[in-house]
């Protein structure tokens, strides 16, 4: 089929590109010149597991390619998705210009039916207003239908998640754009479910605010387990083996972040209020997921007292393993705030320094993970990466002023780490 996607961001360059890794011939439309060169020219601008080789043969092939014209966009393809930044504002609510403004563009392009996809996360009931816009904008009158698709994909995991979803969920308010719609994702052979477009977009919040709320609840478990001397990943592994809870996103942190959940989180409370209801249950997942937060930091001062002065190591700033997103990463906080505290800090991250550099100022960046201890007082964890789990400890520990480690993401054995010499402190254990 012809699709165009508008939006090179996260969501719209990965669903893009798998979309015509099946064999679909894809537009993508983006209003940043900079981007599409980059894009044109073989670039990517986003780190993403197995991204730039999809893009890369599906350009070669013919099946994927870029430009800033939305009209050609329209014109050429039967659906178009819309995949455009929907950011919070001051309030908490989530600010829908750039879905608005889409709208109006395509509205104007469009001179046959279309199928409109909203793919961005959007509060409930924006599906009509899109469908009231377009209609409004629309000088050649024609027929269109207005669908939510939402997207489930991780990063740092989206190529998978894309190409092998778990359900791929059609909001609609008729029956008449299904087909196309089936015929898209069938060669994903993905379980399909069609509902109304406020099912759609619920499912979406209703699915994030679910999985911040297992980690504030695992979190909150972790405060237990620490004050009766359990392990929160003994107490999770046997939770995650009764099926209906299930063992994946019970993994106590220092908190989760990125530019999904606390962003959807204040949203949903957001468009609760607004139809009347007081969901004070997300709001506890909020206090919990700050109150991790600081009681990492009091962790960590009440270990090293006074922190002025002193060289702490920070190994990860992305806000979680797999890319090189710091968007509301609680690494980049921890190491703000160690700073307040008048810290020095040494850090590093496999991919997430060049976008670190704009948030952290007076701070070295080391680019071999084994020399961050170097002359440190203490090691901080900050992010889940895989390879932080092969730092070499013996260096680590002889590098260090004092072998103190601070892991906010439960990446070792606190037994072993004992046994290696250091003091160890994780999260729940
Ligand atoms: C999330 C959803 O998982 C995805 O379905 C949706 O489409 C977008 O939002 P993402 O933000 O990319 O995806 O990352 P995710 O893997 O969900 O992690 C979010 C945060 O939670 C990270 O900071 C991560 O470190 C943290 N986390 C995750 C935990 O602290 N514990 C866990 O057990 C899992």
């Amino acid at each position: 089929m012809k699709l165009t996607i508008i939006g090179t961001g996260y969501v719209g360059l990965v669903t893009g590109t798998c979309f015509a890794e099946v064999g679909h011939h894809v537009i993508c439309v983006d209003n940043d010149p900079a981007k599409i060169t980059l894009l044109n020219s073989g670039g990517i601008p986003i780190y993403e597991p197995g991204l730039d080789e999809l893009v890369r043969k599906n350009t070669a092939d013919g099946r994927l390619r870029f430009t800033t014209n939305t009209g050609e966009g329209v014109e050429q393809s039967d659906v178009v998705f819309i995949a455009v930044p929907t950011p919070p504002l001051a309030d908490g609510s989530v600010d829908l210009s750039f879905i608005e403004k889409v709208a109006r563009e395509i509205a104007a392009a469009m001179t046959s039916y279309k199928i409109v996809v909203d793919k961005s996360t959007v509060p409930v009931q924006t599906g009509d207003k899109v469908a009231e816009t377009i209609k409004r904008y629309c000088k050649a009158k024609v027929e269109f239908d207005v669908v939510s698709n939402p997207e489930f994909l991780r990063e740092g995991f989206a190529v998978e998640d894309l190409m092998h979803p778990d359900r791929v969920v059609i909001g609609v308010r008729s029956q008449r754009p299904v087909p196309r719609m089936k015929e898209i994702y069938a060669p994903f052979k993905a379980p399909v479910i069609v509902t109304d477009i406020s099912s759609a977009e619920l499912i979406k919040h209703a699915s994030n605010s679910f999985l911040a709320l297992k980690i504030s609840y695992i979190n909150a478990i972790s405060v237990l387990c620490e004050a009766t001397g359990a392990n929160v990943q003994e107490v999770a592994s046997g939770m995650g083996m009764d099926d209906r809870i299930g063992r994946r996103f019970l993994n106590a942190s220092l908190g989760f972040g990125g530019s999904c959940f606390p962003k959807d989180l204040s949203a949903f409370i957001k468009i609760a209020e607004q139809v009347g209801y007081d969901f004070g249950l997300l709001k506890e997942v909020q206090r919990i997921n700050n109150e991790q937060m600081n009681r990492f930091l009091k962790k960590i001062l009440d270990t090293m007292w006074v922190l002025k002065d002193k060289k702490i190591g920070v190994l990860g700033l992305a806000f979680k393993q797999n890319t090189d997103d710091v968007r509301m990463s609680p690494a980049i906080e921890l190491c703000q705030r160690l700073q307040k505290e008048g810290a020095v800090l040494r850090v590093h991250d496999p991919k997430a320094m060049d976008k670190a550099k704009a948030l952290l100022k007076d701070t070295t960046f080391v680019d071999d993970l084994n020399e961050v201890a170097d002359g440190c007082d203490a090691l901080v964890i900050a992010t889940e990466w895989e390879e932080f789990k092969k730092l070499d400890l013996e260096r680590a520990r002889k590098a260090l002023t004092h072998p103190i480690l601070f892991d906010g993401r439960n990446l070792f054995d606190p037994k072993q780490m004992e046994a290696l010499g250091f003091i160890y402190k994780s999260i729940g254990r």
